[in-house]
């Protein structure tokens, strides 16, 4: 058995940044606005704040919790807690559930941050320069269907990833993140400012706030409440592992407020600014995994020194992405020291799996882009799809059961640290809200 680790990131506002790192990727910036414009705008949106109020905060509280009270892996702090409260030695599987998930995760966000790369480096090279959207549209489809280049990226960046994890999830993170984030939010309102000035901003804000209910369909409400979970990084036990370093005097659900509201704002000025580029250009909103990388460019292209702001952009981006996925590699590589790897080994095995799985993401775009694996997807539908809108939502409702059915009520108590009157109402709600409604949204979308 693994002994209590003593690590703990260094202060309050540390474990906050930890987290938000985490949070905060491609879920804000690529697939918010892609997937609100697939699913109708407004009444999307709608849902999705909701779910990250009733679900993906108090389940973010839950998985945190259970990390912090058993101060080792996810696994192990599952086992035994599990074993102090005289359960089944089985909810430790829940651990190897969600590094399943965050793996499958894991090998297309490790692709999709290869783009950022890409585009980085384009836009330094100043290729967009002078470019009509018609061409930075081409652009984009030229590079999907280079699989050498997409996957000479993602190699690079699950170097850059597993290089951090097999060091250990170091302090060298805190900087990143302070630093990064102030940027990030600085130069989306840049951009929120740019599109103010656009003839979409006035459609692009009543498309995003000015929900028309008769678009939802369980499929809808199935997509929100996905995309809650992993906007949130909740439900693969990715956030129980940095749980077990969270110091021992913090309020855990004034933490999990300031990462929730940090979240949802970044994916609403990114969204902003790309929908008002979606309605001056006459853009698709429902164009997909490419959104993003056809409307930034193009707004970027119309702001003064633009290629420096694109090139700082997608810098951002990039470590933005690379916090999470160093968040998301963790549960595996947690999981397999567990079991007598060193955290080299185990970050190598990881990585090498990893960028197995993800080459059939790479080749969705060219070669592999007809072949249909489940309900006519290929693997890169398949795997950007399953994971966050099954697996996300099942684990988080095991982890919501656990935290609140099963962990004894005084340690749950103290790993919350809000007070009796804090934990009663975190628990109401995760029995009587949280539970039931991920319930309900499986099962009427499942049957
Ligand atoms: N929250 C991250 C994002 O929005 C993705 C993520 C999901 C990270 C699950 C960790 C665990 O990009
Ligand atoms: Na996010």
């Amino acid at each position: 058995m693994m002994h209590e680790t003593l690590e703990r990131w260094g202060s309050q506002r540390a474990f906050i940044l930890a987290v938000t790192g985490a949070a905060v990727g491609l879920g804000n910036i690529w697939r918010f606005p892609y997937i609100t414009g697939e699913n109708g705008g407004a009444a999307f949106l709608l849902l999705y704040v909701a779910f990250v109020a009733l679900l993906g905060l108090p389940v973010m509280m839950a998985e945190i919790m259970i990390g912090r009270a058993g101060r080792r892996s996810p696994m192990q702090s599952l086992l035994q807690l599990a074993n102090q409260a005289g359960a089944t030695p089985h909810w430790r599987w829940l651990g190897w559930f969600g590094g399943v998930t965050v793996f499958l995760i894991l090998s297309f966000y490790s692709v999709v941050s290869g783009w950022s790369i890409e585009y980085l480096v384009e836009s330094v090279n100043g290729d967009f320069v002078g470019s009509t959207p018609a061409e930075i549209g081409a652009g984009f489809d030229a590079f999907l269907a280079d699989p050498l280049r997409m996957t000479f990226n993602h190699t690079l960046f699950l170097l850059l990833t597993m290089s951090v994890v097999a060091a250990g999830v170091a302090n060298g993170l805190e900087k990143l993140n302070n630093l990064m984030m102030p940027l990030l939010y600085l130069l989306l309102l840049v951009l929120v400012g740019y599109a103010a000035t656009t003839d979409g901003f006035g459609t692009a804000l009543a498309w995003l706030f000015r929900p028309d209910l008769s678009a939802v369909t369980p499929l809808v409400v199935m997509h929100a409440m996905g995309h809650a979970f992993f906007t949130l990084a909740v439900g693969a036990c990715a956030l129980m592992a940095y749980g077990a370093y969270m110091p021992d005097h913090q309020s855990l659900p004034r933490a999990a407020v300031a990462v929730a509201a940090l979240d949802v704002t970044v994916a609403l000025l990114a969204g902003i600014a790309i929908f008002s580029v979606v309605f001056s250009q006459g853009i698709d909103p429902g164009e997909g995994p490419g959104l993003m990388f056809v409307t930034l460019p193009i707004a970027f292209a119309e702001l003064p020194w633009g290629q420096l702001w694109l090139g700082l952009f997608f810098l951002l981006l990039l470590m933005a992405t690379w916090t999470s996925s160093i968040n998301l590699a963790e549960p595996m590589v947690a999981g397999l020291q567990g079991v007598g790897l060193k955290r080299g080994q185990a970050a190598a095995l990881v990585g090498v799996a990893v960028w197995l799985v993800g080459l059939l993401s790479v080749f969705s775009f060219s070669s592999l882009a007809e072949v249909h694996w489940i309900a006519g997807m290929n693997f890169f539908e398949l795997v950007t799809t399953v994971p966050t809108e099954l697996f996300l939502p099942v684990g988080g409702l095991l982890i919501a059961i656990f935290a609140a059915w099963v962990m004894p009520r005084d340690i749950a108590l103290r790993a919350l640290d809000a007070g009796p009157t804090g934990y009663r109402v975190w628990r109401t709600v995760v029995r009587y809200v949280s539970i039931p409604l991920t319930l309900v949204v499986l099962f009427s979308t499942l049957i």
